[in-house]
């Protein structure tokens, strides 16, 4: 790891001093959906060094180094509103996506998107369509708004039932599938998508899909491909993604959504203006500059995830084939303990995704991190 990176790590308390004395936005950082409260008790149990934080599915190895030099040699734009338009990072994720600008939405992170597709596309005479366990922010945001919500359990494999979640989708205002999904990180191949798309769109004349590829840029399975060339054909399905995961960016908040112009603008009314920083959007730039970057940070995370999958099936467990920065493992143990006796030893493992109970989500940090966080699982299970 480059000294830049290692610094800026050390700056936000992680893999050095500092956990217990941040300030309180950046301890909420470690929940990547979890509560303040549930993210500062993991917080409070961990000791101030040598924290391994396996908690958010975030980039271990930190920003890529053009957006850390990008960031500091623009940081007197601080000062100035962001230009309203955001059209070079739209440009520049458009580009990426080989697609027009007004194709793309950014968001303060993927999250916001998620969010907005609830607000634009469900209702209350319109439910949300999604699976269980999966990524629950919609879920739990359209609870928030008092909008019926239906959650599909995975099949017996832990796979999303796709076609159980094309039949609960008539009368739906927005179905909600993640690819790879989180937490099992399994993925669903292009060709069982699209067959669920075209099967969604025939089964209710207005329901709109959201395929979430939060993790899109780790996946290796040459069945997979995105939904976004989808987006050409139909307005009512689009694709969201983020600059959280792989490009190391989780704490400056950057997503986007893929769609028609006309999906788009239903939710674009719904945004907060302004609501992405100038440096923000000189971040995304500068993390889609780095194609080469990109390469060694899936080499980094493929290598780190087969050794944690190996060290935990040489030790008896099963672990869910993943395609992402995070691996689900069956520990046939209660996973909230778990979670807490390893935070007393400083590794910070995610949060429960109920029903699965006796499951935790480990998410991948560097090789050298993996391998000291397994001598914690050790002696945690015994
Ligand atoms: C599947 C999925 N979608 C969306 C998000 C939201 O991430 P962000 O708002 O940082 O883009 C996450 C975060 O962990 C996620 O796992």
């Amino acid at each position: 790891m480059s000294q830049d990176r290692r610094s800026f790590l050390r700056t936000l308390g992680v893999g050095g001093a500092g956990v217990l004395s941040m300030p309180a936005w950046i301890n909420a950082r470690g929940l990547e959906a979890g509560t303040h409260a549930e993210a500062s008790a993991v917080a409070a149990t961990a000791r101030a060094n040598g924290v391994i934080k396996l908690d958010s599915n975030e980039n271990p190895n930190g920003p890529v180094p053009a957006v850390i030099r990008e960031v500091q040699k623009n940081f007197r734009a601080a000062a100035l509103y962001p230009a309203r338009s955001e059209q070079p990072v739209r440009d520049a994720i458009a580009k990426a996506n080989a697609l027009a600008s007004d194709q793309v939405m950014l968001g303060c992170g993927s999250g916001e998107v998620l969010r907005l597709a609830v607000q634009a596309f469900c209702s209350p005479s319109k439910h949300l369509v999604s699976a269980l366990p999966s990524f629950e922010s919609p879920a739990q945001y359209a609870r928030v708004l008092g909008l019926p919500v239906r959650e599909i359990p995975l099949d017996s494999e832990l796979r999303i039932d796709l076609a159980a979640m094309a039949r609960e989708s008539r009368g739906a205002g927005l179905v909600f599938l993640c690819n790879p999904n989180n937490p099992t990180g399994h993925v669903h191949s292009a060709a069982a998508v699209k067959g669920f798309i075209e099967e969604v769109l025939r089964t209710d004349p207005e329901v709109v899909v959201l395929v979430d590829e939060a993790y899109h840029e780790f996946v290796d399975d040459p069945a997979y491909a995105s939904a976004a060339p989808m987006i050409a054909n139909t307005p009512r399905v689009f694709v969201s993604r983020t600059f959280s995961k792989i490009y190391g960016i989780a704490g400056m908040r950057l997503g986007y959504a893929l769609g028609a112009p006309a999906t788009l603008t239903k939710m674009e009314r719904l945004r907060l203006p302004n609501g992405i920083g100038g440096l923000t959007q000189v971040a995304g730039i500068a993390a889609l500059s780095e194609p080469a970057q990109l390469a060694k940070e899936q080499r980094d995370n493929r290598a780190a995830r087969a050794f944690t999958t190996k060290w935990f099936t040489d030790a008896g467990y099963t672990v869910v084939p993943s395609q992402a920065n995070f691996v689900l493992v069956q520990l046939k143990r209660d996973a909230g303990a778990f979670r807490d006796a390893c935070a007393k030893h400083d590794v910070l493992v995610g949060r429960v995704f109920p029903p699965l109970t006796t499951h935790s989500r480990i998410s991948i940090g560097t090789m050298d991190e993996m391998q000291r966080a397994v001598q914690v699982f050790k002696q945690v299970l015994g």
